[in-house]
């Protein structure tokens, strides 16, 4: 069974819900979010968030996230599959970054990855990205619990 199966995506956006709702400040409240995600979920390796920079519209800065120290602190629009995904304004799953020519590697360890937008009205104000050492582990319940879970994290941009 794919990853994305065993997972009990309900509970934990439950649990994100009560972070967004907590008076913690917003950039502890996305720190918390990150490292549940990645305790709670086996295929994910990495989580992070990008927040859209305010002086810079066309760039993504990084902000809190759990996981390795990685090197890709500021990505254009358009570049890597953060900035492909800003780009579009869509969710952009790949199942092997090995085949994907516009990527920016953080570790070679990482197979596959998904980035999910956060918009406030029409606008992308920030993304959700998640590495995995696993191939091809994200199914369409990540997918949708990611989407649901950025609606609920969008009041902490
Ligand atoms: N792999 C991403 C860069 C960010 S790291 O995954 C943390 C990309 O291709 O945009």
């Amino acid at each position: 069974m794919p990853g994305g199966d065993r997972v009990d995506f309900e509970r934990l956006l439950e649990r994100v819900a009560l972070v967004v709702q907590s008076r913690a400040g917003n950039t502890a409240a996305l720190q918390t979010v990150a490292e549940l995600l990645r305790q709670e979920v086996p295929h994910y390796d990495w989580v992070g968030f990008y927040v859209v920079d305010r002086e810079k519209p066309g760039e993504l800065v990084l902000g809190p996230f759990s996981g390795a120290a990685t090197e890709h602190v500021r990505i254009p629009f358009g570049k890597g599959i953060c900035g492909q995904a800003a780009a579009r304004r869509e969710t952009f799953v790949v199942d092997d970054v090995s085949k994907e020519t516009n990527y920016l590697s953080c570790n070679p360890d990482v197979k596959s990855e998904i980035v999910v937008p956060i918009f406030r009205g029409d606008r992308v104000v920030a993304e959700l990205d998640i590495d995995s050492h696993s191939a091809a582990p994200f199914t369409e319940k990540d997918r949708r619990a990611l989407q649901e879970l950025c609606r609920i994290v969008t009041p902490l941009f």
